[in-house]
């Protein structure tokens, strides 16, 4: 856990609404390690969402550096920082964020056909992440038709398309139930387990236990940054292990703790270093709408 995947130094955000201004981060420094799967915790109102959409690019800081894999991201244009989203990171929202009129294949498909990827290998893709998920027999399906658990399901398949080494997510599970939570914290489970960097937002402490850092914001500060050794998707899943070696008769009960190492991610590490323009994601949501409505989309 070496590479500096994130470095933030000094980041404010002040919405500015008419006259009224409203200071809400007030200077966080934070080093994201390539690997870590981190949590980030704190009462309503103290500045999460605000700290997360500027870690994932959907907004810019007031001040300070924030340097993602080897670049300043803190001053791009909106272009240039879509670009660096679309590439880089995949974000999963509360509320699924999926397009309502689309099927649960072509929201999927939606990062690649803005990334260029062309149609034939983008339905493949789509329709392998939705199957890896558990959703093959739902590939049609629009997400009126599909269960909360399966929405988000979905919009985990969409963050993934583009292959992003980084996976971020703002209350995934604020609108789940808890068996469908704990299916989807597994899902980020094993995504940490290929050695993806992964953080969440999360007002459940129980969700937080999955990650193996905990970072508490506090008005606007960070007043805690822990390590958890213990991560509950691994310690389940030692447990259960467990439990099947003990029931076969292998090994006899114990309490050793399952110890971990993520992969690293080599070979995932393209060059960001040149930002080329490109259409606004609104324009290629227009094409691929129109694709669908001509039927090419399920050629
Ligand atoms: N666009 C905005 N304009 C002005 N103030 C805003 C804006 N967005 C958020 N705020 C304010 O910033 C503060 C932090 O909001 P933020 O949404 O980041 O909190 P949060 O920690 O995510 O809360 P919650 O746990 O309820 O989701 C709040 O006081 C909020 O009112
Ligand atoms: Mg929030």
């Amino acid at each position: 856990m070496e590479k500096e995947v994130i470095a933030l130094k000094g980041i404010t955000k002040t919405y500015i609404n008419g006259k009224l201004k409203v200071p809400v981060l007030h200077g966080i420094d934070l080093t994201i390690y390539e690997g870590q799967f981190t949590s980030i915790m704190g009462p309503s109102g103290s500045g999460k969402s605000t700290f997360m959409n500027i870690l994932g690019c959907l907004d810019r800081p007031t001040s300070g550096s924030y340097i993602l894999d080897g670049q300043e991201v803190a001053n791009l244009d909106d272009d240039e920082l879509a670009y660096v989203r679309n590439k880089r990171i995949g974000f999963v929202f509360q509320s699924f964020n999926l397009l309502p009129k689309l099927t649960a294949q072509e929201n999927v498909e939606l990062p690649m056909v803005y990334a260029g990827m062309d149609k034939k290998k983008r339905r493949a893709r789509a329709a392998e992440l939705l199957t890896e998920l558990g959703l093959g027999e739902r590939l049609d399906h629009l997400p009126a038709e599909l269960s909360g658990g399966q929405r988000q399901r979905v919009a985990i398949a969409r963050a993934l398309a583009n292959d992003p080494a980084i996976i971020m997510a703002d209350e995934p599970t604020g609108n789940l139930d808890s068996k469908a939570s704990v299916d989807v914290m597994h899902i980020f489970t094993n995504l940490y387990k290929e050695g993806r960097t992964i953080i969440l937002v999360t007002h459940e402490p129980d969700i937080a236990t999955y990650a193996g850092r905990n970072v508490v914001l506090k008005d606007g500060y960070i007043i805690e940054d822990k390590q958890n050794p213990h991560m509950a998707g691994l310690v389940d899943e030692g447990a259960v292990r467990e439990q099947e070696k003990v029931v076969a008769g292998e090994v006899k009960p114990s309490n050793s703790k399952l110890t971990h190492s993520a992969d690293t991610i080599e070979g995932r590490k393209d060059d960001l270093t040149k930002v080329d323009k490109k259409p606004s994601v609104d324009d290629l949501y227009d094409q691929l709408e129109e694709e669908i409505k001509r039927g090419d989309a399920h050629a």
